[in-house]
């Protein structure tokens, strides 16, 4: 099969070879799918540039997530899967597997069923994001009557808290830093957007009420707005680091009585995985798109794919096997 790789890290021009590798097999528990959509993440290409190393077998096929249908499985699945149309999440999680080629195998669970009418690329741009996104919101329990703070609501995670939150029945005020952006978050359902860049963005996120909850991409640079809008005990949940870490206001920190809390989605747990996967898919069934625009790439243009997504393509990057 052709497929994307790397055998070492380094700059995407550099190091990104299209290649005839052969094709997986389905092992115990996993299935083969036949890779239509692949979506880009910060964390394939922090990867593959070796800025947050990963050990590589050999070779190491990028992405996570993507979307295609069950062509095999492997002892112990169901063989009425294959012919199914799927999206994937963490299909390069220790192991070389990744979904930029033409077919990846998955532990079964991680290919969930496509709903009728949901695009590859619609499913290749969910698992990272919209996962991160619902543990963000989720992870201590229902958010439904509460007020939650999406910084960033135009990025991926971003987006999908967004709709994740407005569908749990919360409401939903987003930062954003320009007004293409802010179009694209009051598209998500945000019920208001700040730019944040405007010297009042903190009495707009206060005037619409105190804050139970943030889903925060920049800890660092919003901590102070954090802190300024929340309600005692809230919590502000963190899932990206910035270049440099933040250096902590404890004093401010212990008078809002906020939890912070860090969430990674490597170490979600498994009951976790499945629960934002089954919503999602709910989400996804009743309707709900992703709003993004999408930047679709051949895999010839794998490189190019990753450098658009470096230099912080609005929306989904996605390359088609
Ligand atoms: N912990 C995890 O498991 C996990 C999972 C997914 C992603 N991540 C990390 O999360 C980050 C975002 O991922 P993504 O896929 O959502 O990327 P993305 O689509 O590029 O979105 C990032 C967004 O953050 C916004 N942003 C940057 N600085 C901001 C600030 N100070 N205040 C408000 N918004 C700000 C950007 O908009 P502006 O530049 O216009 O503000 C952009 O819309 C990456 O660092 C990624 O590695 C972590």
């Amino acid at each position: 099969m052709k497929a994307a790789l790397y055998r070492g890290a380094g700059k995407a021009a550099e190091v990104l070879h299209v290649e005839e590798v052969g094709r997986p097999e389905p092992g115990p528990g996993e299935v083969l799918v036949r890779v239509y959509a692949s979506g880009v993440n910060p964390t394939d290409y922090k990867a593959r540039s070796g800025a947050v190393p990963r050990p590589i077998d050999d070779f190491q096929i990028p992405h996570h997530d993507g979307a295609g249908v069950i062509e095999a499985v492997g002892s112990g699945v169901d063989p009425g899967r294959v012919g199914q149309r799927v999206w994937l999440y963490l299909a390069a999680a220790d192991r070389r597997w990744g979904t930029a080629a033409e077919w990846t195998a998955v532990p079964e669970r991680h290919a969930v069923p496509l709903p009728d009418g949901v695009s590859f690329e619609v499913g290749a741009s969910l698992g990272v994001p919209a996962m991160t996104a619902h543990y963000c919101l989720f992870c201590d329990g229902p958010v439904t009557g509460q007020t939650i703070l999406v910084a960033g609501g135009a990025g991926a995670v971003g987006h999908f808290a967004i709709e994740l939150a407005k569908r749990a029945g919360a409401r939903v005020v987003t930062t954003v830093s320009s007004s293409e952006k802010a179009a694209l978050a009051e598209k998500a359902g945000a019920d208001l957007v700040v730019n944040y860049r405007l010297p009042d963005a903190v009495d707009q996120v206060k005037a619409f009420g105190p804050i139970d909850r943030v889903a925060e991409v920049a800890l660092g640079a919003n901590l102070k707005l954090d802190l300024a809008v929340v309600k005692p005990l809230a919590t502000i949940v963190t899932y990206a680091a910035e270049a440099a870490d933040p250096v902590l206001p404890v004093r401010a920190c212990m008078s809002a009585n906020v939890t912070l809390r860090f969430v990674l989605l490597y170490g979600m747990p498994a009951a976790a995985l499945e629960q934002a996967a089954a919503d999602i898919t709910t989400a996804l069934a009743a309707g709900d798109r992703i709003g993004l625009p999408v930047h679709k790439f051949p895999l010839s243009d794998i490189a190019a794919a990753h450098e658009a997504a470096e230099s912080g393509a609005v929306g989904k990057v996605i390359v088609t096997p």
